[in-house]
């Protein structure tokens, strides 16, 4: 899905759901960012600019997570694959690292696309807030917090993203429809794409999403 769609929102509860970790490459880079790590002085510019990272660095990060050994049982990818290549290493990945070793068993990815229209975006992305100890996601407009900027879980001070300022929610919008739409049309090629409606409330998505996974495990 494109910025600000909902992708972390729904990956935290299918994570809670399935007992899986969430892995969220916007999350690890903005790690890496706060850390001053080789990858995050390389990642920040271009993240504050709006624009992907590029593919080798991504890949790498994803590989390096995906053989940790709480993935075995599987795990929800959020914000990637991201381009065509991307996508494509992906699959290659899972073929040599996970299936053959039948790790996460033979069930394929299910892979999701939460639509969601563009007004609607520039509204959550110019509304979220996200808590700065454990990232939980908020927005002023749709989901607020009981207590203004304090998060209701955990009492930390709530935050606005680095990117989510109009200029460069603009890039991240113009960054996905030309580098990340084409990822849709290769899964939908291959029959693996499920869309659902982004713009119901966030138990209504849920509850779809849910639906999707859970009618494809077993068969995908
Ligand atoms: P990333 O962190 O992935 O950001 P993004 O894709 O721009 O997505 P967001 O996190 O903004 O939105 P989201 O879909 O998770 O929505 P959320 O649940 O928060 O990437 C950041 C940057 O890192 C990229 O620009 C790039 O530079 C780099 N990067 C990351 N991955 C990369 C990759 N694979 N390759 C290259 N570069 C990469 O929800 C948004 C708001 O809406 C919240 O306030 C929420 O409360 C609200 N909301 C959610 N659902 C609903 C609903 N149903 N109704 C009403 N409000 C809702």
């Amino acid at each position: 899905g494109s910025p600000g769609a909902g992708k972390g929102t729904q990956a935290k509860r299918i994570a809670a759901r399935y007992g899986i970790p969430q892995i969220s490459t916007g999350d690890l880079l903005r790690e890496n960012v706060q850390r001053s790590t080789e990858l995050g002085v390389q990642a920040r510019d271009v993240m504050a600019r709006g624009e992907l990272v590029s593919d080798s660095l991504v890949c790498d990060m994803v590989k390096d997570r995906l053989r940790q050994q709480d993935c075995e049982r599987g795990f929800i990818l959020d914000g990637f694959p991201r381009t065509p290549a991307q996508a494509g290493w992906l699959d290659a990945f899972l073929e040599h690292e996970f299936f053959d070793k039948s790790r996460a068993g033979k069930c394929r990815p299910i892979v999701i696309l939460i639509d969601v229209d563009y007004n609607q975006l520039l509204l959550r992305l110019t509304g979220r807030r996200t808590c700065l100890a454990n990232g939980h996601i908020y927005n002023v407009h749709f989901q607020p917090p009981r207590e203004d900027e304090v998060c209701d879980l955990d009492g930390s001070k709530l935050v606005i993203r680095n990117d989510d300022r109009e200029e460069v929610i603009r890039e991240r919008l113009t960054a996905y429809e030309q580098q990340t739409r084409p990822v849709a049309e290769y899964y939908h090629h291959q029959g693996r794409l499920f869309a659902v409606n982004g713009s119901l409330p966030v138990d209504t998505v849920t509850d779809e999403v849910f639906r999707e996974i859970e009618s494809h495990v077993g068969t995908a």
